[in-house]
This record gives C-alpha cells, structure tokens and sequence, in this order.
C-alpha cells in the first residue's frame, strides 16, 4: 500500500510554502556548523565516487560510530551507514515486518513508524507515556501489550517529542522482554549526546542481539545536512537485509557526508562539540523553562535530554494556536501537539541557534496567549 503524508510531515509542507515566519520556536538540533569548521581536515584530492570499501560504508566512520554509541568492542560490521535515522528506521521496518504484525511503540513518539506500518498492512499499538509521571514508559506496559504476533517494539531514546529518558534499568528490562519472546527491540537514539539530567543510557545494540540502535549526526552535532546516520546491530542477518534494501533506494553513501561525519566524531572534535552544544543547550533551555513557568496557561516536564518538549496548553487548542502564532503580527512557528495526537499540546523546541530568534518568538507567543480568548 502506498505511504502516506502523517500530520507531522504534512504540517511542516503546508507551512514551508506560506511566508518564512520571523521566529521558529522549535528547532531540535544544535546550532549547526558551516562548512569551513571542516575545510582543513577535508582532502581536495578527494575522488567523489563511492568510497570503493565497502557496501556498509567508510570502515573509519562505522568505527567512530561504535565509539561514539560506547560499543567499541563490536565489529564495524555490526554498522550499516544510512543517509539519517530516517533511512535506517525505514530500511528496518520494510525488512523486519511483514502484513499481519504488531508492532509496539510509544504513544507520543515517532510518528513515522505508524506510517510506514500502515503501509505494510502491520498493526500499530500504542503504548500511552504517563504525563503526570513526566512522560515516562512503564515496561510492565509494554510487556502487557505484547502478542503472539508482536515482531518489533520501536520506542525513541532520548524520547521525541517529551524529551524523556528511558533509564537503563528499564532499557534492560525491555532487553530482557526482546529477549524472552524473540522481538526486535528498535531504539532510535537520534536525541542522544545531549543529557541533562543523567548520564547518556546505554545503546540497545549492546543489550541485547534482538536490539538495534538507529541514530545520526543530526541531532546534537547539528549536521542534519549530511544525511549520515546508521543502525548498529549485533545480529549479522539484519545488517545485511537492510544493505539489500538500501541498494534498492539511496544505493551507496554520500561521500561527503561519510568524511564530514567521520571527522566530526574524532574523539577530540565530538568533545569539543558537544560540550559547546550542552552549553548552548542547558542556558536556552533554561530560559524556556523561565519562560513556561511565568505563562500562566502554559505547564511542561523540563526535557532530560536534547532540545525539545511537549507543553501542555490550558483551555486552548494546540494547532488553533500554531496557525493563529503563523500569522501576522506574531509570524512565529512551532509544532503543535495535534501532529503528535496530542492536541492540548504543543511542540517546544530551544535548538537551530541565534537565527532562530528564540527570544523574540516567545515574546510573540506570550503577547498571543496573553490575547487568546477564554
Ligand atoms: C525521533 C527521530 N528520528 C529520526 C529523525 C530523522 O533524523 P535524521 O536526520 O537522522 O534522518 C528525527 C528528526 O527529527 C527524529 O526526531
């Protein structure tokens, strides 16, 4: 069956084509860097072609990964380079389900899993985050929405769009579950590197062979531009029916952003990276809070990691809202809940940099709320 638009995607198409706003209050990515920052690392003798290594992708940069995901025990065969998370998640999905399948994943979450298994005829069942308890996952909930026809559970860790951890011991009792009833355990980890409450979780792939961690440099490192990302897993079977798919859609790697990747994962330049990036991070993400705090009809989790969260609204419908905040005078963006199904909420995101104008959006947002009938 043919895929169709989710209400996410199709709120980003429709609003890209109206006017640019002068605001965006919902970027997810760190400020991203140019093109210079890679210049002097970057050989101009470079050939273009197909890095001619290997189908899975540059050795080096598949070691970077593993390093980077804390596995440097793995093979780097236990890598496949996708162009983002985006590409390793569907590659996924297609080679793992078939007609007929649950899946489990959390409700809210990644909207393209629903997507995608609607197009394979596999069955969607969602599994609620608790808002009162900061949008946690129980995995006794999990374990409870488990069939005989369950073949993958797909959760996203750091979670989009609550900015909620799964703490290591729940990401081990899910091993446990994957495990004990020989399902796939999908995290995409695409938030990962920007933690604030904790240390980073382990990556599922190291947990369990039925785990497979998705991930990219998009995210915390702000290079969403590449189209670089991967799935580790430690089960060779998966690795290679996804290099088969992908040989029929992006076929190989982009080149360049393999070396830009691999040279933004060196263990000094990542650092370096991500300290600059938490910092950013951690002072707009407190103005956030500063500024959900003084909104009388505006509450939120503070996210625990990576760059946005999901607010509630009192009395007020989110995607109302965002339209109305699209036009003049305010002409400021966010995500509302709706393309989440949560249509109280809306989507708030601290990332993208000073060209966002963060500030002034919010002043936009409050002169709205502060103007919105009761
Ligand atoms: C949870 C999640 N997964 C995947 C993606 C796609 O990321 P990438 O640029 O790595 O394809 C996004 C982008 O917003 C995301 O939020």
């Amino acid at each position: 069956m043919k895929v169709t638009i989710h209400k996410l995607f199709e709120y980003f198409v429709e609003t890209a084509a109206a006017e640019p706003p002068d605001c965006f209050i919902g970027f997810s990515f760190a400020r991203p860097p140019r093109l210079k920052n890679f210049l002097a690392d970057l050989d101009p003798e470079l050939s273009l072609d197909w890095s001619g290594k290997s189908f899975l992708g540059l050795p080096t940069l598949r070691q970077r990964v593993l390093d980077q995901a804390n596995l440097p025990q793995f093979s780097p065969d236990a890598v496949l380079i996708t162009a983002g998370t985006a590409e390793a998640n569907y590659l996924l999905f297609r080679q793992l389900l078939q007609a007929g399948d649950e899946i489990i994943t959390d409700q809210p979450g990644w909207p393209q899993v629903g997507n995608i298994a609607k197009s394979i005829g596999a069955r969607l069942v969602e599994v609620p985050r608790d808002e009162v308890q900061g949008w946690s996952l129980d995995p006794d909930a999990v374990a409870a929405a488990i069939t005989p026809a369950t073949r993958m559970i797909f959760l996203t860790n750091p979670n989009n769009p609550t900015g909620r951890l799964i703490p290591e011991s729940d990401l081990r009792a899910l091993a446990a579950l994957a495990d004990h009833h020989g399902i796939w355990l999908v995290v995409d980890e695409v938030y990962a590197g920007l933690e604030w409450a904790g240390p980073r979780p382990p990556s599922i792939a190291g947990l369990t062979p039925f785990g497979i961690t998705t991930g990219s440099v998009s995210k915390a490192l702000g290079l969403q531009g590449l189209r670089t990302g991967w799935m580790i897993c430690q089960t060779p079977g998966v690795i290679r029916d996804a290099m088969i798919l992908r040989e029929n859609s992006s076929e190989i790697m982009n080149i360049l952003g393999e070396r830009i990747a691999e040279i933004a994962l060196r263990p000094d330049r990542l650092a370096e990276a991500l300290t600059w990036a938490r910092d950013e991070g951690r002072a707009t993400l407190d103005r956030m809070d500063a500024f959900v705090s003084a909104e009388p009809r505006l509450d939120w989790h503070r996210p625990e990691a990576g760059l946005i969260g999901l607010a509630r609204l009192d009395g007020i419908d989110g995607e109302s809202l965002a339209r109305r905040l699209l036009e003049p005078p305010y002409r400021t963006f966010l995500l509302p809940g709706s393309a989440y199904g949560c249509p109280s909420h809306i989507r708030l995101g601290v990332g993208g940099g000073p060209e966002t104008r963060l500030d002034e959006g919010l002043g936009r947002l409050s002169a709205l709320l502060r103007a919105w009938p009761d």
